[in-house]
């Protein structure tokens, strides 16, 4: 078999056989598929598709190409999230410890932030001393003395799709859906969860813009998981305003512990209790309340110890940046529209995003709202806080941020928080 054959196979628009799909991925993870085939493989199958079995093989594939981890030898059973990303999207945090708390070990992989959307490992790492890379014996002595861990993935796991991403990343082949759906099962899969519980955001903030090709992929990811015996479920979630009033990865952990002692802003506790409920049924555990676990503060207990037991120290006082700016109402009425891209790209303006993987993030950088939409305002009363390290940051932001809200005398139609739920 040779790449060529393959490529001209998709280019053509046929189907890519099992063994084509099998030979490709093996040779591209050993090297013996160069480069620049992958990337004419990957925009042959972003302009053409691939039906369902093309996909579920191409995971398959992925995930026979690393380790897999196995966690048959705890005594509770797993549960694990994946958001499709967004803009203030900070729920993991929250959620992971919630979860444990209700009787789950939920063992969570996750990555950074690419772009204007941000990463869990970068919010946490906003922690002094909080480590997000950890081998297999850290994540299970975590697991097993917090109940919950959230850590990078080591480079064993799933290596094709690293390799891929990354490669995606600079090709301008990431918008795919049997791409997306399998970067990201491979990842759940191989990772070794009894149970899934898919986040599929949806609006200007998030990879897929319209509830159409979200509702595609959150079915293509249901039906990988499956198939592969996970119990997987997807919510698809509004990303068209910013979650919360946070963004920005202090900001967000600041956020994320309020919400854990019994406050925080109405939609991080709706998605979170959601998203908690979700999970526990999936992992086929009743009788619990996610609500009364953050009301009596057990949740927060385990994020303490989480946090602890990974080099962190929960009661540290949290990076702030060195300046800010207040962002006011330009005139009385209803705040209409946030934009949650154009809030997005403001806060990676102001530092806390990464142009290239290598890139540094400021901790402190980020927006604060004060306002969401639906929300009266007066005019002159702060509508945001810009967070930075440098003034000459602020420019820039506020360019991302023109447009990006308007106050007039009705509500916006918004999406519902919970648009859809796919089985
Ligand atoms: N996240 C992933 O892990 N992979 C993608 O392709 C897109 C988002």
């Amino acid at each position: 078999m040779d790449a060529i054959e393959v490529i001209r196979a998709k280019r053509d628009g046929g189907e890519l056989t099992t063994a084509q799909i099998d030979w490709v991925i093996d040779a591209y993870t050993r090297g013996d598929v160069a480069d620049e085939q992958m990337s004419a493989l990957a925009m042959a199958i972003l302009l053409n598709g691939m039906n369902r079995r093309e996909i579920a093989d191409w995971t398959q594939a992925m995930i026979r190409s690393g380790e897999r981890m196995d966690w048959s030898a705890l005594d509770r059973p797993t549960a694990d999230k994946h958001s499709t990303g967004g803009v203030g999207d900070k729920i993991t945090l929250p959620l992971a410890p919630l979860v444990a708390a209700c009787g789950a070990y939920v063992p969570q992989l996750s990555g950074r932030g690419l772009g204007h959307t941000g990463g869990t490992l970068d919010k946490l790492e906003s922690i002094p001393g909080w480590r997000a890379s950890l081998s297999t014996d850290e994540m299970l002595n975590v697991l097993r003395s917090a109940g919950a861990v959230v850590c990078a993935a080591g480079t064993g796991l799933a290596p094709a799709d690293k390799k891929l991403y990354a490669l995606r990343d600079v090709t301008g082949t990431v918008e795919s859906i049997p791409l997306i759906a399998s970067s990201i099962m491979s990842k759940k899969i191989a990772e070794g969860t009894g149970s899934l519980v898919l986040d599929v955001k949806v609006g200007s903030g998030a990879f897929m813009k319209t509830t159409e090709t979200a509702r595609e992929l959150a079915e293509t990811m249901v039906a990988l998981g499956t198939d592969a015996g996970v119990r997987t479920v997807a919510l698809m979630t509004a990303m068209d305003r910013p979650l919360g009033r946070a963004v920005g990865h202090a900001l967000e952990v600041e956020e994320s512990v309020e919400v854990l002692a019994g406050g925080g802003p109405a939609d991080v506790v709706e998605l979170t209790v959601r998203l908690a409920r979700e999970m526990l049924e999936a992992a086929g555990i009743s009788g619990k309340d996610p609500a009364k676990a953050l009301a009596d503060g057990s949740a927060m207990d385990v994020w303490r110890r989480m946090v602890s037991a990974q080099g962190g120290d929960p009661d540290a006082l949290l990076p702030r940046a060195a300046e800010t700016m207040t962002v006011e109402v330009p005139s009385s009425g209803v705040l209409t529209r946030l934009d949650a891209y154009a809030v997005g790209l403001a806060a990676w303006r102001l530092g806390a995003g990464r142009a290239r993987k290598e890139d540094p993030v400021s901790f402190g950088a980020g927006v604060t709202l004060h306002a969401k939409p639906g929300d009266l305002v007066r005019a002159g009363q702060p509508l945001m806080t810009l967070h930075a390290d440098e003034t000459a940051r602020f420019e820039r932001a506020l360019e991302a941020l023109e447009g990006g809200y308007a106050v007039g005398v009705a509500s916006e139609e918004q999406l519902p928080l919970v648009i859809d739920r796919i089985t």
